[in-house]
């Protein structure tokens, strides 16, 4: 028997004055402001003759309306007097590198080009660790051909991993001529502990270097090396500007935090009293997708839609952009609600959507693109492989991003875990991580988080959304409303909570 338990407190709320109809059911009332319900269908048949019946359409009907209430209009912003933002007196300075969007057919032959290709990449990386280097194999099928004791380094890629009976990790590894090996002994020396703990790590696709002696045409690995990032001198802007960060903004959604939204919309104008220093300083706004809710991203997703047109999601999103200051550049990029290609790298939100809004200081550009401002190499892709990667690898989870964009980091590769999140298959690999970047920007996870690795700046911004029933099932307790500004020539990381200066 179906749960009645929605339609029975709408009955009573009604005080049994309204006949509620057989054909709607709970389903139709889950995830609805019961209040403002009642409210609507009393005022729909308070002038009304005759019976009074609510019937499903008329119930549809009621739920329009209350969603038309519930749209973010756009925002008269004035710029303050007194404001005299540093950030309008400078010249922009930065470039745009999009990602290449190969369309490939997505055929077997596709595939094993695409992996070849990210093998290459990788393994070159993983070279530049001089210390693997000495008695290295040309392949692992070589591996087969030594006697036991013969120390030698190799370099795989990860086909599969178990754990033997003794606890140890056996994992098997693959380059394009052949197999391999490979075991992961428990040791008790603090080199031993660190190898086995990353070996732990371990995910299909992760291409390493490992060095370690023979036995029985397998290799007991005693070091190994990720592709990884160089320890890099982290990088001043010559001009005191600042960038901001933002991400999953989710315009259409319920719970898009429209006041907080609005008052960080006022602060960069100079209408908050609160860092207005720092907001005269923003020159680069950076949107990192999930701009809009989108449609149809989930089963059932209309019932915490306040929008359930797309085209009217991105003209209210767009709208928004219209009052930030025209000094300050702003780059938009999608996400995996938006509505464009699922599939990475992303195209850059389509004209359709776009309507008729231009505005030369803003650039819609795809997912990923690699960004230069003002010297500064950022890197901003929006972060669906973040599931993944949380998923499986140890000590990531979501409320600390930045550990599983670290790992990211230090396998050159944005999605590293294939079949985690969709890919287009192209020739050449455009998630990997060619340029080390001097930031990395991602959102998705709806959780702030900033760390630095390496010499990079890592920043997930958060969200503009409120939590969701999803994340309350998931135990995520997302942190919304937080624009981290990042001051190029100071090098200093603030995050400007807009929650607190409402
Ligand atoms: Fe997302």
């Amino acid at each position: 028997m179906l749960d009645n338990g929605l339609i029975l407190e709408l009955a009573s709320r009604l005080n049994n004055r309204v006949v509620i109809a057989s054909e709607i059911d709970d389903g139709d009332l889950s995830g609805l402001d019961m209040e403002a319900l009642t409210g609507r269908v009393s005022a729909f048949f308070s002038d009304k003759q005759g019976a009074s019946i609510l019937t499903k359409q008329i119930l549809q009907q009621i739920i329009l309306m209350i969603q038309e209430e519930k749209i973010p209009t756009a925002i008269e912003i004035s710029r303050s007097g007194d404001f005299k933002p540093m950030a309008k007196e400078v010249d922009k300075k930065f470039g745009i590198s999009e990602s290449r969007l190969e369309k490939t057919g997505g055929t077997a032959a596709d595939f094993t080009d695409y992996f070849r290709d990210r093998f290459r990449k990788l393994r070159d990386f993983v070279r530049a660790n001089r210390s693997m280097l000495g008695g290295m194999l040309r392949g692992v099928d070589a591996i087969k051909q030594y006697a036991d004791g013969r120390e030698v380094s190799v370099i795989g890629m990860v086909y599969d991993k178990m754990v033997t009976k003794n606890g140890n990790i056996l994992v098997t590894i693959e380059d394009e001529n052949g197999t391999a090996k490979i075991l992961f002994v428990k040791g008790s020396s603090p080199q031993a502990i660190e190898v086995f703990e990353n070996s732990k790590k371990l995910v299909s696709d992760d291409v390493i270097a490992i060095k370690g002696k023979i036995y029985n045409k397998l290799v007991i690995v005693n070091s190994m090396a990720w592709p990884d990032i160089p320890i890099h001198e982290k990088k001043r802007t010559e001009t005191d500007i600042g960038i901001a960060f933002m991400s999953d903004v989710h315009v259409g959604s319920k719970l898009f935090l429209e006041k907080q939204f609005g008052e960080m919309l006022r602060w960069l104008n100079g209408n908050v009293d609160s860092r207005k220093d720092l907001a005269g300083k923003v020159k680069y706004l950076i949107i990192n997708g999930d701009v809009a809710d989108g449609i149809g991203v989930y089963p059932n997703q209309d019932k915490d839609l306040a929008i359930l047109d797309i085209y009217k999601q991105y003209s209210i999103f767009f709208d928004f952009l219209y009052s930030i200051p025209e000094y300050i550049e702003v780059f938009v990029t999608p996400g995996n609600h938006d509505a464009v290609q699922r599939a990475e790298p992303q195209p850059p939100l389509t004209k359709e959507l776009l309507g008729s809004f231009a505005m030369d200081n803003v650039h819609i550009i795809s997912n990923p693109s690699m960004l230069s401002i003002e010297g500064l190499k950022v890197l901003a892709y929006h972060g669906t492989s973040l599931d993944s990667v949380i998923q499986n690898i140890p000590n990531c989870s979501y409320s600390r991003p930045e550990i599983a964009m670290t790992e990211i980091l230090k396998r050159r590769h944005l999605s590293p875990i294939y079949g985690g999140n969709i890919i287009v298959p192209s020739k050449s690999d455009a998630l990997v991580i060619d340029e080390v970047p001097d930031i990395l920007h991602m959102g998705h996870v709806h959780k702030n988080g900033v760390s630095d690795y390496h010499g990079t700046l890592i920043i997930n911004s958060g969200t503009w959304q409120g939590r969701t029933a999803f994340q309350v099932k998931q135990g995520h307790i997302p942190t919304p409303g937080i624009l981290p500004v990042y001051e190029g020539k100071s090098m200093t990381l603030s995050n400007v909570d807009f929650n607190n200066i409402l």
